[in-house]
């Protein structure tokens, strides 16, 4: 699916959390074959931080929902729709996207998870989006939470040292933008599934991963999807203030910004401290270009996603919230 509307649809507030525990590359190797240098050179990941035993995605989504709801200024009941892309859920149902929609005490929205494992978000915000844009919601919460640690086997050092837990959430609000390009690619290949799997229901609970086939897919899929929606919305590289980048390996992210020819400046990146954190990658990235005051309104982004499935997912749009409390 792929398309360009003009909408003035908007995010106008971002929350993330993370847990507390953080399990560096050192501990790791000091487990498995593995070291620092090699996880390092090969991923550009240093540490990640892993829920406690008692700590669920629900959890972690709640607290960065509740982050971005605050910050958006808005109440509890002003939320319409609250949807939640995780690929480590805390069961099968209730979504944590209906936990976390109570626990919040937004009782008069719709509530769902969505499946895209590390495309979840951008599958989220499309289709949050677009529901706006009819008109039957107003106010959307969208949410990525993961805890990619309880599903992870930690002893095979192929998968284990990539993942890392932790949520982010957008508030998504109908009106917040004057009219602008909203260009969206949303793809999947459901013949490359095995390629990256958890297979619970057939009997192996961890994820499964063809590295270098999921590497070999990320690198061609992100330039690709990110040239075709600048080339719908009729916008080049050189319009777009931030990428937002799934953090999946710096080596993925340097050769997409490479080929696109992209300033790395303009590139956000954080996952020497979160590795993989999955459908929660671009909100926490999100999250801290807002906190640290890079993000402003009206800045272009362009947030790129692939994983699981296979899919893969790209969204150009406006910031449209404010900075920081006391940021110039
Ligand atoms: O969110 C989307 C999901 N995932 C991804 O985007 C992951 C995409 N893939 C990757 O990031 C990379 O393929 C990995 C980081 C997983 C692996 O890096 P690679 O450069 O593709 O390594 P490789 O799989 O080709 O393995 C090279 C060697 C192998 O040894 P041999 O067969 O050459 O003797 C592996 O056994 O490196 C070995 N190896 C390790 N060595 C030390 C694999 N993992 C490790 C490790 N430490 N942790």
């Amino acid at each position: 699916m792929i398309g360009a509307l003009r909408s003035t649809v908007g995010l106008v507030s971002v929350g993330a959390a993370v847990p507390e525990r953080v399990v560096t590359n050192d501990e790791i190797a000091g487990r498995l074959d593995t070291s620092d240098a090699w996880i390092r050179e090969r991923t550009g990941i240093g540490e990640r931080r892993v829920a406690a035993p008692d700590e669920w995605a629900s959890d972690l989504g709640l607290a960065a929902a509740q982050q971005a709801l605050d910050r958006s200024g808005l109440a509890p009941a002003d939320i319409d729709l609250v949807l939640a892309a995780t690929c480590s859920p805390d069961a099968y149902f209730p979504s944590i996207a209906a936990t976390i929609a109570d626990r919040l005490g937004a009782h008069s929205a719709a509530a769902s998870d969505v499946s895209a494992a590390c495309t979840g978000f951008v599958y989220a915000l499309v289709s949050a989006a677009t529901q706006i844009q009819t008109g039957l919601a107003q106010h959307a919460l969208v949410i990525g939470s993961e805890t990619l640690s309880k599903i992870v086997d930690w002893d095979d050092r192929g998968t284990c040292i990539l993942f890392g837990d932790g949520a982010g959430a957008c508030v998504l609000s109908a009106g917040a933008l004057p009219e602008t390009v909203f260009g969206v690619e949303l793809g999947a290949d459901g013949s490359r599934g095995d390629d990256l799997i958890v297979g619970a229901l057939r009997g192996r609970n961890v994820i499964e991963m063809d590295g270098r086939a999921v590497f070999k897919f990320a690198t061609r899929v992100m330039v690709d999807s990110v040239q075709r929606v600048l080339d719908v919305s009729g916008l080049t590289v050189d319009d777009v203030d931030w990428f937002v980048p799934h953090q999946a390996n710096i080596r993925i992210i340097d050769h997409a910004a490479k080929r696109l020819g992209l300033d790395p400046a303009r590139v956000l990146v954080n996952l020497e401290r979160y590795g993989n954190t999955s459908a929660a990658s671009i909100p926490i990235c999100l999250e801290e270009a807002w906190a640290d005051g890079r993000l402003k309104r009206g800045d272009r982004l362009l947030m790129v996603g692939f994983g699981g499935g296979l899919t893969w997912g790209s969204c150009l749009t406006e910031w449209a919230g404010d900075g920081p409390k006391g940021a110039s």
